[in-house]
């Protein structure tokens, strides 16, 4: 019978180390994890961070759940095991995206704390993993309804539904907290992009010569 696990597989390291990435990127590597329920404004942070850190010369790269699932994550639905790999192989995404030098932007609804603790211990010091609450309140999450799931799972045609049929489990102590109700999108991201820089994986926007 074919072995449908990987075994007799070893690691390759490159040439290139972290560290001249790092010097020729000039910014370290980092997953910033940004976890809410639907609607909370995740994907749209982490784009607005996306685009202000790569004008200023970072190579950053959003991952997002509603794209992932299209392709790679496809054959994944919302039960909490699919959820569960979702975020693994996401995580293992992020982590080789982070190898080749990379801000990750991850924005997943990520529900379950033990999920996001199994990611958060595939990075390490030298590259930092930092999660992000977008605790938008669910009351302004189904006013916004962007996509109309809320209504749909209100009546209940979408099982397992993130805060409502299915749970969300907040960060306890996260690094980062925001709510994108509360302050503009921008105001948002100029708190990631300072908690970024005080960790010390960007530069000072003036030391890149960026505005
Ligand atoms: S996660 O829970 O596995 O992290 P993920 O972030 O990938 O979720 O995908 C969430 C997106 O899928 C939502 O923004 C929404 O558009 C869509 N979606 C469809 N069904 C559900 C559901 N049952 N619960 C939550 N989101 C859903």
């Amino acid at each position: 019978m074919t072995e449908r696990r990987a075994t007799n597989v070893t690691w390759h390291h490159g040439e290139v180390s972290p560290a001249r990435r790092r010097a020729l990127l000039g910014h370290r590597a980092a997953c910033l994890w940004l976890t809410g329920l639907s609607g909370s404004g995740k994907s749209t942070l982490a784009r607005r961070v996306e685009a202000r850190a790569v004008e200023r010369g970072v190579h950053a790269y959003v991952l997002d759940g509603d794209n992932v699932r299209h392709g790679l994550n496809a054959d994944l639905g919302f039960a909490a095991e699919d959820r569960r790999e979702n975020i693994r192989r996401v995580g293992h995404v992020a982590r080789l995206l982070a190898d080749s030098g990379a801000l990750v932007l991850a924005a997943f609804i990520s529900p379950y704390r033990r999920d996001r603790a199994e990611v958060a211990a595939l990075f390490d010091e030298g590259t930092p993993f930092l999660e992000v609450h977008v605790a938008t309140p669910i009351e302004v999450c189904e006013a916004r309804d962007v996509k109309g799931l809320y209504a749909r799972a209100r009546a209940g045609e979408i099982p397992d539904f993130t805060g409502v049929s299915a749970p969300y489990e907040p960060p306890e102590d996260p690094p980062i907290r925001v709510d994108t109700s509360a302050r503009d999108l921008d105001e948002c991201a100029d708190a990631i992009l300072a908690a970024l820089v005080a960790r010390g994986v960007l530069p000072a926007p003036s030391e890149s010569g960026a505005p």
